[in-house]
């Protein structure tokens, strides 16, 4: 199996992508799951990362503690979007499974620097803290990771924070500005994908059909999830948005994009955190990422219930 580095901050969409990878075991190994500060603080995000693993009876998954705060401003959370904990929705026991002593940056570094070169791929569901600090700290370990697939950014779609920002760039736009700079093959999954990821309501149905534990704390959390985007933009169900990263890794035909420049932008207060896609290749400014834009909703969802269904 393929091996990856979860950082994340969650977060319901989170939890449906750590549910995507751990339901896709004979495909992906799940070195560790690291989080970070960013929908709920790293309290929150440290404890709920444990509850989705207990879900899915994985409490053998190493679960280490990050950043609580972007590395050079204020922490910006959205508890407007996933409640209180991250994970409102459904009625969850507080987790019992033991967190790592360790902090996540150094497991990030140690685990590049022992597996494989070129072996370990980080999937990255927040803000690019945790990666960032990582690379200032142990610049070595950059040509080291074979991927890094991150749910982050948007450009024909707008933003989501703001007018021009998505939340997870948004949050941390000088650690997305080093992850861009790093020369890590990046795969972006941006708003402009995500968007067309509607959790319409013939596909929870299919997902509580499944009946399981995790498959029904996921539709609960879902049906809170929704609730912001369906009352916004008045569409039958929510996008989900960080389990297209650990789609891509499973199917990546499910996925279309191109090879462009992508530059953040760090300081018109009008504009911060915007990724700006070279998309038309108007510059000649180096490729550094292959930014996503179109995906074949079906077939995801398809993937998600199949992979949910073997939890
Ligand atoms: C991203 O922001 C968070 O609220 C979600 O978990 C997702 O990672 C979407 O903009
Ligand atoms: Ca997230």
């Amino acid at each position: 199996p393929r091996k990856i580095i979860i950082d994340t901050d969650p977060g319901q969409d989170d939890a449906a992508a750590i549910f995507l990878a751990l339901g896709s075991a004979d495909e992906l190994e799940v070195l560790g799951i690291t989080t970070v500060a960013g929908n709920v603080p790293l309290a929150l995000t440290a404890r709920n990362a444990r509850i989705i693993c207990e879900l899915c009876d994985r409490r053998d998954i190493k679960i280490f503690a990050g950043a609580d705060k972007p590395v050079s401003r204020p922490l910006v959370t959205a508890e407007h979007v996933h409640g209180k904990t991250g994970l409102d929705g459904p009625e969850l026991a507080e987790p019992t499974m033991a967190l790592e002593s360790g902090h996540a940056v150094d497991f990030i570094i140690e685990t590049l620097r022992r597996e494989p070169e070129g072996s370990v791929t980080l999937c990255t569901l927040g803000p690019l803290t945790n990666i960032a600090l990582a690379l200032e700290k142990a610049p070595d370990i950059a040509p080291r990771v074979r991927e890094l697939v991150m749910m982050g950014g948007g450009f024909f779609e707008g933003g989501n924070i703001t007018p021009a920002a998505e939340f997870n760039i948004y949050v941390d736009p000088e650690a997305a500005a080093a992850v861009f700079a790093s020369g890590i093959p990046i795969v972006m999954m941006p708003l402009d994908v995500t968007h067309q990821l509607l959790t319409l309501k013939s596909r929870v149905e299919r997902m509580r059909a499944i009946g399981s534990r995790p498959a029904i704390a996921m539709v609960e959390m879902l049906e809170f999830f929704e609730r912001f985007d369906v009352e916004k933009y008045g569409s039958d169900g929510g996008p989900l948005h960080d389990p297209t990263v650990i789609a891509y890794l499973l199917k990546p035909e499910l996925f279309g994009g191109r090879d462009c420049n992508v530059e953040i932008e760090l300081q018109s207060p009008l504009t911060v955190g915007m990724t700006v896609v070279d998309w038309w290749q108007v510059t000649d400014r180096k490729h550094n990422a292959k930014v996503m834009r179109q995906v074949d909703a079906d077939g995801f969802f398809a993937l998600l219930t199949e992979r949910f269904a073997r939890l």
